[in-house]
């Protein structure tokens, strides 16, 4: 820290090009969640200065455009659009994103076509893509993309077999200081923001820790179970057989994974009695989730459907409005580097400020 400097003029420094490629006042993402980062979370993330990500997940064009008009009439503030390569509608979608000017489009999913990331450059959008190793950095950095987020296992969702901690360690020496790369998975507090900063990163996402705020639509009984949780409840999938391969997907262990266990070991048992060829028992287990997110966020199904959440679930311990989800992490971050000046080490600043700050 630079004598004359505050711990916010610290922060500030240490993400400078996470925000200024965003174009918001903290470099706090809020990765997109098929169903959960709908209009009303997206506007209220970017309304309290970090960004928000819409998640299209498998939306058509038609309805990818009437949710992108609705959060343009709900914030004025930078926001972009996740969209997953595999989607085949994908250049249509691109095309909604042109049109309505989004700045900034996650691709999500998949390694992105060359094509795709040009003709999302041409149009003067920013992309941001998945950076699962390094290598892979260095290809997507080749293809122009504006940003790289590295997505460590202990994330929600869909998942990579790598911790965050150590894709920081292999990703941000090699790439930190050619493109802004944003870590994600398994973040809760500012103190974990200032070390990866500090790591080289120009921002973080989290996804997870946005759930049960008090804008996100998420059914009632969704965030019931994620503020019930703890670490250990978020776990990933797990596959039986090697020769039916199944997506790491961490979610919190209900009545569905259970049964998803179930579900493949009779599939896996009628295909060796030669009642169902290789392909149809590899559908049938793929099948199984389908629809199973909208279930538990949307119509409440917390035993039947998939409660996607990262490790950091146990830190969510209540319903709060974002801007108070974002000033707390500031807050927390600030008295991290504040710390680190004094040389004082003190207790952690608490989970949420003590004044509201809500206006
Ligand atoms: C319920 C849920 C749904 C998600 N859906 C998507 C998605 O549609 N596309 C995507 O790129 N990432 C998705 N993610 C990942 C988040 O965007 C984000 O990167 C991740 O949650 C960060 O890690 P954290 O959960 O530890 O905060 C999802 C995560 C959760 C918890």
């Amino acid at each position: 820290m630079i004598a004359t400097e505050t711990p916010r003029q610290h922060l500030d420094r240490l993400w400078a090009r996470g925000r200024s490629l965003l174009g918001t006042e903290t470099a706090i993402m809020g990765g997109a969640m098929s169903w959960v980062s709908e209009r009303n979370l997206v506007a209220a993330i970017s309304n309290a200065g970090g960004f928000g990500v819409l998640a299209c997940g498998s939306m058509t064009p038609e309805l990818l455009t009437a949710e992108i008009e609705a959060t343009q009439a709900l914030t004025s503030k930078p926001f972009g659009v996740n969209l997953i390569t595999m989607h085949p509608q994908l250049d249509a979608l691109i095309n909604v994103c042109l049109r309505l000017e989004v700045g900034h489009v996650v691709l999500a999913g998949g390694l992105p076509s060359g094509p795709s990331i040009r003709t999302l450059k041409d149009g003067g959008t920013k992309v941001l893509c998945f950076a699962p190793a390094t290598a892979l950095a260095r290809k997507l950095i080749k293809s122009g993309v504006d940003g790289l987020i590295i997505e460590g296992t202990e994330a929600g969702g869909h998942i990579g077999p790598v911790s965050t901690s150590v894709l920081a360690q292999e990703i941000l020496p090699a790439v930190g200081e050619i493109v802004p790369v944003f870590v994600a998975g398994g973040i809760g507090r500012g103190e974990a923001i200032v070390s990866y900063l500090e790591m080289g990163a120009a921002g973080v996402q989290l996804g997870t820790h946005f759930v049960c705020a008090t804008e996100s639509i998420a059914h009632p009984k969704f965030k019931a179970a994620f503020i019930k949780a703890n670490a250990r409840d978020a776990m990933p999938t797990v596959q039986v057989d090697p020769r039916f391969p199944v997506i790491p997907v961490r979610a919190l262990r209900n009545k569905g994974t259970d049964l998803f266990m179930q579900t493949q070991r009779d599939v896996i048992g009628r295909f060796q009695a030669g009642e169902m060829d290789q392909k149809t028992a590899q559908l049938e287990i793929e099948h199984f989730w389908a629809g199973a997110l909208r279930r538990a966020v949307i119509d409440g199904d917390v035993e039947n459907g998939s409660l996607m959440a990262g490790q950091s679930v146990g830190l969510v311990k209540e319903e709060l409005p974002t801007r108070v989800i974002i000033e707390t992490l500031v807050t927390q971050a600030e008295a991290a580097l504040a710390q680190r000046s004094t040389g004082v080490t003190a207790a952690p600043a608490p989970d949420r400020p003590l004044a509201d700050p809500v206006p």
